[in-house]
């Protein structure tokens, strides 16, 4: 939006002030530091580059997420820019659903919905992934330990979450490669502002990744096995689920969940890294006590929070943070500033994995959309650490090097994380050259 005339007033007056005209979604490492004074000078403003208003305090976050009568989920899968008629024809012609799927849903179908999926997610059957996940992490840092040196994303974290996933899926571990490219272009088209050209490029890969996840579920629906795609198909195809049955539906699931399994996760797990290394003190206290791996992997999910970002929509007229808003208004979830909120966390901005309420934060959500797969992800989390913490106390951050992130609104992390060590110093001798 380029013209103030047509922005919501909710007093009578333009509501774009200062902090809104400041405001850039894509703004990497400095974020932090602008969500504090937007929680202390304004912290609920709207934003005229995205026609939304910005949330920034926990309790506000809390209240929206808490309450799904007045704010529905229903725009969280929408573009933040209507892509170019090339692209929308590329999407059309290729049979592609990107909603309804489960994150954008209400009640009551999302309970439904969500009731079908949840199974394989439950702590229990969290628990027994993980001898596989300890596998998948220790032959990657195999792959590098005697090296002596390492980017933790593209050598470690980057396939991780998608090997564990396509496990959990059924799909083999070859397709792995193929399908990290799809994924990794879906950050920028579902939530960045590609220009023409990358939108089309965007919108093929997503046609085709649309055509590998249809052969997927044909497979499965010939021939179930015991996977997270079958058992939601057999959930579905119950007789009281009958009205739920969509192969449509299950598709755009399969994409969903193969999407917010493994970039939330690799990004995550760069920020964790990340707060770890540059905070060298709270590293060598976990490397001296790993008992405290737990709760560094909380403390690094708030301190840079994967997800710094969510949607919703108002149905009703509300008041939020002191701002009165008509239905229809669509929310921007700062969820990284609720988790920096020093009403929430003492001394917010600092890090610091003694915290005692850290698995206070926002990271996974709250409330009836909080994440279907925070266990999977907590445990990948904990075992990269655990093992990191045994086999690499001694690593050190590559000085000087600077963060990139993928230019999208929703989804935060460092695409490289550079680490050097002496390989003659490692503590595990068969890790030694
Ligand atoms: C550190 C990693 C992860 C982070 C930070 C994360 C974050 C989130 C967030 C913020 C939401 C939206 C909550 C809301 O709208 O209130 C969400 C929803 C969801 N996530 Fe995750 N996620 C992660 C990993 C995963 C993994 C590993 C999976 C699956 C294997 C997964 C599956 C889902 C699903 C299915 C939903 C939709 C739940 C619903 O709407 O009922 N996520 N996640």
């Amino acid at each position: 939006m380029t013209s103030t005339e047509s922005t919501p007033s909710t007093t009578g007056k333009c509501p774009v002030s200062h902090i809104g005209e400041s405001f850039d979604p894509l703004a990497a490492n400095e974020m932090y530091e602008f969500y504090a004074k937007a929680r202390k000078e304004e912290p609920v403003f709207y934003s005229p580059q995205l026609d939304m208003w910005v949330v920034t305090r926990y309790d506000d976050i809390l209240q929206i997420m808490q309450d799904t009568e007045t704010f529905s989920a229903a725009n969280v899968l929408e573009l933040y820019q209507v892509p170019c008629e090339a692209a929308l024809n590329i999407v059309g012609s290729s049979g592609v659903k990107i909603a309804p799927s489960l994150v954008d849903e209400d009640p009551p179908v999302h309970t439904r919905h969500r009731q079908a999926l949840r199974r394989p997610f439950t702590p229990e059957r969290v628990k027994t992934l993980e001898p596989m996940i300890r596998e998948f992490v220790a032959d990657k840092i195999d792959g590098f330990i005697k090296r002596g040196e390492a980017d933790l994303i593209d050598d470690f974290m980057y396939e991780v979450p998608a090997l564990v996933l396509f496990r959990m899926m059924g799909i083999p571990d070859s397709d792995v490669p193929i399908t990290k490219q799809f994924i990794k272009r879906l950050a920028v088209f579902g939530f960045g502002f590609p220009d023409e050209e990358e939108q089309v490029e965007q919108a093929q890969n997503l046609a085709d990744y649309w055509g590998y996840i249809k052969g997927h579920i044909e497979r499965l629906l010939a021939d179930p096995g015991d996977d997270v795609m079958s058992q939601f198909i057999a959930q579905l195809q119950l007789p009281k689920n009958s009205d739920l049955w969509d192969q449509d539906y299950v598709q755009t699931i399969m994409m969903q969940l193969t999407f917010a399994g493994q970039e939330t996760t690799v990004n995550a797990s760069g920020g964790m890294y990340r707060a770890l290394l540059e905070n060298r003190d709270q590293w060598e206290l976990l490397c001296a006590d790993p008992s405290l791996v737990p709760n560094a992997v909380e403390e690094s999910l708030r301190f840079y929070t994967p997800v710094p970002q969510w949607k919703r929509i108002t149905t009703k007229a509300t008041t939020l943070g002191g701002v009165d808003l008509p239905a229809g208004q669509r929310l921007l979830i700062a969820l990284g500033s609720g988790n920096h909120d020093d009403a929430a966390f003492d001394d917010g901005d600092r890090f610091d994995i003694r915290r005692d309420n850290a698995n206070k934060h926002m990271a996974f959500g709250w409330g009836r959309h909080r994440c279907l797969g925070e266990g999977v992800a907590r445990l990948e989390m904990r075992i990269a650490l655990e093992e990191t913490v045994r086999r690499l106390p001694h690593m050190q951050l590559v000085p000087g090097q600077s963060w990139e992130f993928s230019p999208n609104i929703g989804h935060r992390g460092p695409e490289h994380v550079h680490v050097t060590w002496d390989p003659a110093a490692n503590p595990v001798p068969a890790d030694r050259p």
